[in-house]
């Protein structure tokens, strides 16, 4: 039988991904690989939402696709692409902007959300449509499953009624998505604030870890973490937030329970964890660097891959909205 397709895409807005990218989402898009039929996707389209630099755009955008080849993803294994490399993404929108409610679209959270930081108005209509677009993303390729951290369910749920909507209005054409819920990874937290989630649009530069940083770097931030006043290495979210979120990570990187870890740390006190939760981190990135600043070197072998992935991805996205023009009646 056919493998079920999946597809995931994630934005190029900063230099390099983020612990918490790679561990609650590009880590996990490499074993899908192996039981799906995968396309992940740079969205280049959606990053423009909040009017970038184009230097800047362009260059991130490399980045984040060499990383995607970096963590594991094998364009002989699936497919990797930019998304504005594939014009039927826009095309398709512009179709469903069409036929998606004022309404239907004020109540998605995340614009409220992102929004606010722009005051009245400020904003852009793009951003306001971002899920739209996002919908077009999904029911291009026919995907079966989208892997969604919490953040995305809302979104993915409009994928499914804008869905409806075309098929019932115009005949079945596409195929209704389901939420592939990723293993746990709870949120990787800020090292500065514990009690809010590491990100590249809130975190200081000292409360991110990026996967393209220096060793020296990273040492340095681990060491700095916010801990608590105790010594007790012990996952207790309410009193030890800080400690809590460093077990998480050493688990996650090394597969060591957090209980088993609490052992091993027993009447150790912080310093001599916060250096081997360091060098955890260190192992994880280094290779995941080199092999990014290796592919970011061959610019020739860079454009290679990502054409072989557009053109795939293209081939898939073009039979589809030959479909959905004459449907519409174009
Ligand atoms: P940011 O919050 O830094 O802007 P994004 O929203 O672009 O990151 O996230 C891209 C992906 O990485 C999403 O799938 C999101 O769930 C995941 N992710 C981002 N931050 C974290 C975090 N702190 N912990 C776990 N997963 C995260
Ligand atoms: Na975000």
């Amino acid at each position: 039988a056919a493998r079920p397709r999946v597809l995931s895409g994630i934005q190029p807005t900063a230099d390099s991904f983020h612990l918490g990218n790679y561990l609650g989402a590009v880590r996990q898009w490499v074993p899908f690989q192996d039981t799906h039929e995968a396309f992940y996707c740079v969205v280049d389209l959606h990053a423009i939402t909040v009017q970038p630099d184009p230097k800047e755009l362009r260059h991130r955008t490399r980045v984040a696709a060499a990383q995607l080849f970096a963590v594991g993803l094998d364009p002989e294994r699936c497919t990797v692409f930019v998304q504005s490399h594939v014009s039927e993404h826009a095309e398709l929108a512009w179709v469903l902007n069409c036929m998606t409610g004022m309404g239907e679209a004020g109540r998605m959270t995340q614009f409220k959300d992102k929004s606010a930081k722009y005051g009245e108005g400020a904003a852009s209509v793009g951003l306001f449509t971002y899920p739209i677009l996002q919908a077009a993303d999904i029911l291009l390729y026919h995907a079966d499953q989208v892997p969604v951290g919490a953040d995305q369910k809302q979104h993915l749920e409009l994928t499914r009624d804008l869905a409806q909507r075309f098929n019932h209005r115009h005949g079945e054409t596409f195929t209704l998505p389901s939420p592939f819920i990723l293993k746990e990874v709870e949120k990787i937290s800020d090292l500065q604030d514990p009690s809010a989630k590491m990100s590249k649009s809130s975190s200081s530069p000292q409360g991110i870890l990026d996967v393209l940083e220096q060793p020296s770097s990273l040492r340095k931030k681990v060491m700095r973490a916010v801990t608590d006043t105790g010594t007790e290495v012990k996952a207790d979210e309410v009193d030890k937030p800080g400690v809590t979120n460093l077990l998480r990570i050493q688990s996650a990187l090394t597969g060591t329970s957090i209980s088993d870890l609490e052992a091993r740390y027993a009447g150790q006190g912080y310093g001599t964890f916060k250096k081997e939760v360091a060098e955890v981190v260190v192992d994880a990135f280094t290779p995941i660097r080199e092999r990014t600043e290796a592919l970011l070197a061959d610019e020739e072998k860079l454009d290679r891959m990502l054409a072989i992935g557009a053109e795939r991805a293209r081939a898939v996205a073009a039979e589809t909205m030959t479909k959905v023009r004459d449907r519409v009646g174009f």
